[in-house]
């Protein structure tokens, strides 16, 4: 099928492009290459991806892009991903995370794309949830405006399903890690660990180190989104292990020194997603456990 991935630069965007091309898709890539970069298409580009510069939040660039590449399949995963930084330019955030999301549902329309599938979160969304692991009714009570602005991202979905009948589905995902997230600036605790063990440095735990998340291999996040991609359903899904895993546990797996710094506000102490709709619905599970997930993103960032 002709597939387009918005983001498809970036960390998880590029992992699934490789994963579209091995499938035998034509894959098509938007991207403004704020946060990823060309090199992680090195090799889609040789396979023969198309790449576009271009910012998703402005819809006429944006529509002859998709004129031109006819997808059936869009995954919008371009963001603005840094939880910081929609704390302090929350209009920033709503400009790419929701102007964004209703641009790639616009273009989509135009060209009568198949479905859309868009990567949101559930840790932030679900803020500091009652219920662990958290299904995907509990409520929704952010802790930044990145969770607003992915709900909100959500809510157009469902709009477009009412509006023009256009397949759409939502999937949330836990703390993704694995090779390519970038170790710099905010990065994910998994990164910016592996990073401090290949440079010989030491790792800073925010807090007692005991907060939980659902860490979630990347390429377990790829199959899923391609399960999701074969199927009609709608909605929103948690997609993570529904395993529960401290900071402490991470340093000690990767084998990092840690010093302690006061915890950091707005933070949940517990996250972890209730995959069970996943399971039920698309048939799928995760496969890779933190412990092997964390060998293989180790490797890589040493070899890198
Ligand atoms: N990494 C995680 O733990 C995690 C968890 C939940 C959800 N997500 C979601 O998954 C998606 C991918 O995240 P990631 O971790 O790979 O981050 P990433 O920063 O590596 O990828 C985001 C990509 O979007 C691009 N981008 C940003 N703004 C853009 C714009 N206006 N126009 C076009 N491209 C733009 C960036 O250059 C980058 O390549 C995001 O939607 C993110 O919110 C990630």
């Amino acid at each position: 099928m002709r597939a387009l991935v918005t983001g498809g630069a970036g960390f998880i965007g590029s992992n699934l492009v490789d994963a579209l091309v091995d499938a035998g898709h034509t894959v098509t890539v938007v991207d403004n290459l704020s946060s990823g970069k060309e090199a992680n298409l090195e090799q889609a580009l040789r396979q023969g991806v198309t790449f576009h510069q271009a910012d998703v939040a402005e819809l006429g660039p944006l529509r002859e892009i998709f004129e031109q590449a006819r997808p059936e399949l869009v995954f919008h995963l371009a963001a603005q991903i840094d939880v910081r930084k929609s704390v302090s330019d929350p209009v920033f955030d709503a400009r790419v995370n929701v102007g964004g999301t209703a641009a790639v549902l616009e273009a989509s329309r135009s060209v009568q794309a198949r479905r859309v599938l868009f990567s949101s979160t559930g840790g932030a969304m679900y803020g500091d949830a009652k219920v662990i692991p958290t299904p995907e009714d509990a409520s929704i009570e952010p802790m930044a405006p990145y969770g607003t602005s992915k709900y909100a991202a959500e809510t157009y979905l469902g709009l477009y399903e009412r509006l023009y009948g256009m397949s759409t589905i939502a999937l949330r995902f836990g703390n993704v890690f694995g090779p390519r997230q970038d170790p710099h600036g905010e990065a994910g605790v998994i990164a910016i660990y592996c990073g401090a063990r290949k440079e010989g440095r030491r790792g800073i735990v925010f807090g007692d180190g005991r907060q939980t998340r659902d860490y979630t291999y990347v390429g377990d996040i790829v199959s899923a989104a391609l399960a999701a991609a074969d199927h009609d359903a709608t909605g929103a899904f948690n997609v993570g292990t529904g395993v529960e895993t401290t900071v402490l546990e991470i340093a000690e797996k990767l084998g990092v020194e840690t010093d302690f710094q006061p915890a950091r506000t707005g933070e949940a102490q517990r996250s972890c997603l209730d995959v069970t709709k996943a399971a039920e619905v698309l048939g799928w599970r995760s496969k890779v456990e933190v412990e092997e997930g964390l060998e293989r993103t180790l490797e890589w960032a040493l070899a890198e």
